[in-house]
């Protein structure tokens, strides 16, 4: 497999997509690994921006089940729920994060589509598609 940083060098204007998910995964080797071979599972399959953009969806569906295996510790390395003020927040903010923590939903589930451009949309065409 070719190195991460000439993967990314492939696309230049999709630098910033694949970099986030490295730098969001960084330090711990073994979560570098993790990252790396959800990149390296790509490999070859995405060599232009048209087959990039057909498999966003997929690449970003296996990122979002890592996180939420994870209980989003992408997020909480910066955010928790801990440590937020439910009185700086929007009431809608407050209401969900309550509940959020009643019921154990975590941070993606709720939240996609914050660092990239959003494709969390075609999960619903995708699930109307296959009905
Ligand atoms: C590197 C640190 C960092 C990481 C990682 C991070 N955030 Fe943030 N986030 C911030 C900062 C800084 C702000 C801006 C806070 C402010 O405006 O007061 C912010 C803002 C937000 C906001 C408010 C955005 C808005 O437009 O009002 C949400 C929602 C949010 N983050 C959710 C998340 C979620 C979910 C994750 C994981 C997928 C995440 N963040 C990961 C640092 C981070
Ligand atoms: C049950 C769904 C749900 C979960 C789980 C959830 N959030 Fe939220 N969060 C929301 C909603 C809804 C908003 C309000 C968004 C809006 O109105 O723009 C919000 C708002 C925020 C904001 C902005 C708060 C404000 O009012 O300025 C931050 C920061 C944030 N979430 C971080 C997180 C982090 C970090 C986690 C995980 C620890 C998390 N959220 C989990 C639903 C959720």
């Amino acid at each position: 497999m070719r190195p991460i940083l000439e993967q990314a060098a492939v696309f230049p204007q999709q630098r910033i997509d694949v970099g986030q998910v490295v730098l969001a995964q960084a330090a711990p080797q073994h979560e570098l690994m993790a990252a790396r071979d959800v990149i390296g599972k790509i490999t070859g399959v995405v060599d232009t921006p048209e087959k990039f953009e057909a498999h966003r969806l997929e690449m970003a569906k296996r990122v979002w089940d890592r996180m939420k295996s994870r209980d989003s510790k992408e997020c909480r390395n910066c955010h928790n729920f801990a440590t937020m003020d439910p009185d700086k927040q929007k009431a809608r903010s407050q209401i969900k994060h309550e509940e959020a923590q009643e019921d154990n939903i975590t941070c993606i589930e709720c939240h996609k589509g914050i660092a990239h451009k959003p494709i969390h949309h075609l999960l619903e065409e995708e699930a109307q598609a296959g009905q």
